[in-house]
C-alpha cells in the first residue's frame, strides 16, 4: 500500500513543484474593430456618420487601439482585470444615432475566458434612450486565441467576442450571440512570464490526466484494502470453525 500512497504524493506534486513564481501584468493594450459592418454602415451614405474617440482610446483603421490597459492580472493562470479611462463614439444620420461605450474593462475569468464590461449611453434602433454602466457587453472564447510569447510581453490575438444579452439590450440592435470583431490583447511583461501563461494556459488541460491516474491508483487501493479485509474476514470464520470441529 505505501508505494501507491508515495505515488498518488508525487502526482499531486508534481504540478504544484513545477508551477511557475507569481507573474503579474499591470498594463498592456488591445487592437479592436468593434464591428466592421457597423463601421461600413455608419461610414456609408445611409448613416453618413463617423466615430470619434475619447481619453485613453485611439483609432487606426480599421481598429481602436489602446495602450493605456491598466489594472492587476495574475498571468500563470491567467486571471483579473485590465481597463482603460476612453470611449468610443458612433454617429450618424444626423446624431439620432449618437452611442457612446466608455470605461471599458476586460475581465479574464481564466485561460479561457474573457469578458469585456462597458459603461453605454446613446439610442437603441428604436430610438429609445439608454445610459448605462458595467454591462456585460461581450465575452470572448481565449481558447480560440493564438498566444504568442515575445520580448514585448504575451500576445493574445484574434479573441472571438461575442454579444451578450445585456449588450444587446443596451446597443439595441444586434441579437445576442451576434459575432463582434475579434481582438488582440496586448499584456505586458517579461518574455519569461508570456512563456509561463501559455505553459500555465496549456497545463490547464494536463492536468486531467495526472488527476485521472491519481484516481484509479485510490480506487485501486481501495479495492484492495476491501479484498484484504474480507480475506482476512474469512480466514478468521474458517479458522473458528476448524475449532469447534475439533
Ligand atoms: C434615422 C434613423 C435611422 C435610419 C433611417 C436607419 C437606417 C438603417 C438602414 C437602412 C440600415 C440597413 C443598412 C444596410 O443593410 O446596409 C440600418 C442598419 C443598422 N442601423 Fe440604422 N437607422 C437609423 C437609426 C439607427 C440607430 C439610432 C441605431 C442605433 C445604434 C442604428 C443602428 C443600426 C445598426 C447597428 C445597423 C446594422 C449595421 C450592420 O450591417 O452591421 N440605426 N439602419
Amino acid at each position: 500500500m505505501l508505494p501507491a500512497v508515495a505515488l498518488t504524493a508525487a502526482l499531486f506534486a508534481a504540478p504544484l513543484a513545477g508551477s511557475a513564481p507569481a507573474c503579474d501584468v499591470t498594463g498592456g493594450g488591445f487592437d479592436w474593430g468593434f464591428k466592421e459592418s457597423f463601421r461600413a454602415y455608419l461610414s456609408g451614405s445611409i448613416a453618413n456618420g463617423e466615430w470619434t474617440t475619447e481619453g485613453g482610446i485611439g483609432y487606426e483603421t480599421p481598429v481602436f487601439t489602446t495602450d493605456a490597459l491598466a489594472g492587476d492580472l495574475a498571468l500563470a493562470p491567467l486571471n483579473g482585470e485590465l481597463g482603460v479611462d476612453g470611449a468610443m463614439r458612433f454617429t450618424g444620420h444626423e446624431g439620432i444615432l449618437d452611442t457612446t461605450i466608455s470605461n471599458l474593462r476586460l475581465e479574464v475569468v481564466d485561460g479561457q475566458r474573457v469578458e469585456l464590461v462597458v459603461d453605454l449611453r446613446g439610442t437603441t434602433q428604436e430610438f429609445v434612450e439608454v445610459d448605462t454602466a458595467d454591462v456585460l457587453f461581450a465575452t470572448g472564447d481565449l481558447a480560440a486565441a493564438e498566444w504568442t510569447a515575445g520580448e514585448d510581453g504575451l500576445l493574445i490575438a484574434g479573441i472571438p467576442l461575442t454579444l451578450t444579452e445585456q449588450g444587446a439590450d443596451a446597443f439595441g440592435t444586434y441579437p445576442a450571440g451576434e459575432a463582434l470583431d475579434p481582438l488582440d490583447l496586448r499584456l505586458t511583461t517579461t518574455a519569461d512570464c508570456a512563456e509561463q501563461a501559455i505553459a500555465a494556459r496549456q497545463s490547464g488541460a494536463g492536468m486531467l490526466a495526472p488527476l485521472l491516474i491519481v484516481g484509479v491508483v485510490l480506487l485501486g487501493v481501495a479495492a484492495s484494502v476491501v479484498v484484504h479485509l474480507r480475506l482476512r474476514a474469512a480466514k478468521r470464520r474458517s479458522r473458528s470453525v476448524n475449532t469447534q470441529d475439533e
